[in-house]
């Protein structure tokens, strides 16, 4: 059982809105119990991350949803870092577990984690025909989870070190946008919500982060 970064997930636990979110994509899916969201954005640092994390805490609180929170942004994971917890060494250690439980890591908040895998320079390739292992994992966990959150990647640029959020996204039974505020350009929202619709992803909101970044402006 590891102890998470306490003093961020208090901010996280601050930020109201996440719970009010919450209760607006159970009410727009209609799932209370057996709700998988993928969770992406336009563009990079525009806070999915810190939207997945406080979705996850709103789900596994007051009423102890049994939550899992999914690292899926290899490119630049973060969730280990603030549940404090170690990266899976390699995608090898990943696609050769036997079982998700080999893979997971529960927390004391209630929320257990499967951490992102750590990629090297000799990860190349380790990507490809990821979609049929990704649907029998999340299926696996969506047997045992109430709510699935699944942190990835930046649509845009695409890059061939990162799980596609596009491809991700139809595992989910919906997808939450994420973008910041006088920052993203529309065109990029655009983007992103076609290329979803395009296969088939069911696009549940948009979260309009209002923070300003100081590194970005
Ligand atoms: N609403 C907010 N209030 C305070 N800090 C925020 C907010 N949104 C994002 N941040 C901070 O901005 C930084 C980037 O946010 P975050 O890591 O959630 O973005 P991201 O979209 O996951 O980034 P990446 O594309 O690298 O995965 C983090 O340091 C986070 O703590
Ligand atoms: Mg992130």
């Amino acid at each position: 059982m590891n102890r998470p970064n306490e003093s961020h997930l208090e901010t996280l636990g601050k930020i109201a809105e996440t719970k009010r979110i919450f209760t607006a994509i159970q009410t727009a899916t209609g799932r209370r119990e057996s709700l998988c969201l993928v969770i992406t954005s336009g563009a990079r640092g525009e806070g999915k991350t810190t939207v997945a994390t406080g979705l996850a805490m709103a789900a596994s609180h007051p009423k102890r949803r049994k939550t899992l929170l999914v690292d899926y942004n290899w490119y630049a994971p973060a969730i280990h870092k603030t549940f404090d917890v170690e990266l899976i060494e390699n995608p090898a250690g990943f696609y050769g577990a036997a079982s998700i439980d080999e893979l997971i890591v529960p927390t004391h908040l209630g929320i257990d984690i499967l951490p992102a895998a750590r990629m090297t320079d000799d990860s190349q390739g380790a990507l490809s025909n990821v979609e049929g292992y990704d649907h029998r994992l999340i299926q696996e966990a969506k047997h045992r989870y109430d709510t699935i959150i699944v942190d990835t990647s930046a649509t845009f640029p695409e890059n061939q070190n990162m799980r596609d959020p596009v491809l991700l996204s139809s595992i989910a039974d919906g997808v939450v946008l994420v973008f910041m505020t006088n920052r993203t350009p529309r065109s990029t929202l655009k983007r992103t919500t076609t290329a979803m619709r395009i296969n088939g992803a069911k696009i549940i909101g948009v979260v309009a982060n209002q923070w300003k970044n100081p590194i970005l402006y």
